[in-house]
């Protein structure tokens, strides 16, 4: 093989193992082992937003990557991307043009979800209600509507989710009105932290809001899942964040780290996840390892 660019990623693994062709051939065999594996079932259909005001942190990668991981192992799952940006629906390949359908038209015209969620090419058992444009208008638009906050759950109540076992929801880097509509829709928010210097601030508003929208609108709402995302091994900063978050989340940080990866990054070019870019690289095989963790951990069962 030669020794092209792609030898000098910078990629680590979560042990800080430079991502060598060997390094990758055992994750790959990893991978595989990952295939194998039944994963339950949850018992009804798990609604998990993927939320943190602050911007960058890995939001829409973890919540196209564990879908697509999830659905990979059997599981059925529908990506609602709320973010006016639609990058989680440009990630997962929606075509998308002016007739588009999009998440928009179910906050503000009552649509049907099941009528826009479009099947995701390539990956079976997965599909994304898209955004369009027209989301950006929507914080406003929402504002003057009745039960504002509870679009989303509104359009999740009249749409059958027995067909389905997870629900991701991409939310934007702000703790707005779609946000808001999120956390009323879900039971559970996943918060992706990125391993750098700035990555606690703003958590506590985050945790407040949290707090609020569970005490005045959704009293089912509880954050189960923290990620640590784009972890570089090399730097004493990133293990001392990760250290800080552990010991203040404790059990709710996942095991798993999803290390900076140059592939990551790469795949959403391609219109793709990086499960389906490049199945063996580090990254893909964290972000399998870390939906692994998820759909055993509500289970209370051993992952391992
Ligand atoms: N593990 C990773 N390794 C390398 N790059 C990554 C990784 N995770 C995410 N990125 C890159 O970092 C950038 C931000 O990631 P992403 O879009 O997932 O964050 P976000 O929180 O959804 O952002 P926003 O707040 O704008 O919605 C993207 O360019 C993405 O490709
Ligand atoms: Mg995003």
């Amino acid at each position: 093989m030669s020794q092209g660019p792609e030898t000098w990623t910078g990629d680590t693994a979560k042990d800080g193992a430079p991502d060598t062709p060997i390094a990758r051939a055992a994750h790959a065999a990893m991978a595989v082992r990952g295939h194998e594996d039944s994963w339950p079932q949850p018992k009804s259909c798990r609604v998990i937003s993927v939320a943190n005001q602050k911007g960058g942190v890995g939001k829409t990668t973890t919540t196209v990557n564990i879908a697509a991981a999830l659905a990979m192992h059997g599981q059925r799952v529908l990506v609602v991307d709320l973010d006016p940006q639609g990058n989680a629906s440009t990630a997962l390949g929606m075509e998308r043009d002016t007739q588009t359908r999009s998440i928009y038209h179910c906050l503000v015209e009552d649509e049907e979800i099941r009528k826009l969620a479009q099947p995701v090419p390539g990956i079976p058992n997965l599909w994304c209600a898209p955004a369009t444009i027209d989301l950006a208008g929507a914080e406003i638009e929402l504002v003057s509507l009745v039960a504002r906050e509870a679009r989303l759950k509104r359009a999740f109540a009249a749409y059958d989710t027995s067909d389905l076992d997870y629900i991701l929801i991409d939310c934007p880097p702000s703790l707005g009105l779609l946000t808001v509509n999120a956390m009323v829709a879900c039971d559970e928010v996943m918060i992706p932290i990125q391993c750098e210097y700035y990555a606690l601030e703003g958590l506590g508003q985050l945790l407040r809001n949290v707090e609020l929208v569970k005490s005045h609108l959704n009293t089912g709402l509880s954050i189960t899942t923290i990620l640590l995302t784009m972890y570089d091994g090399r730097t004493r900063l990133a293990q001392q964040v990760a250290d800080e978050v552990r010991s203040h989340f404790g059990e709710l940080v996942l095991e798993t780290l999803v290390p900076r990866s140059v592939r990551v990054s790469e795949a959403p070019s391609y219109a793709q996840s990086v499960m389906t870019y490049d199945p063996s690289s580090t990254g893909a095989v964290a972000y399998l390892e870390a939906a692994r963790e998820i759909a055993f951990r509500a289970e209370g069962l051993n992952p391992a």
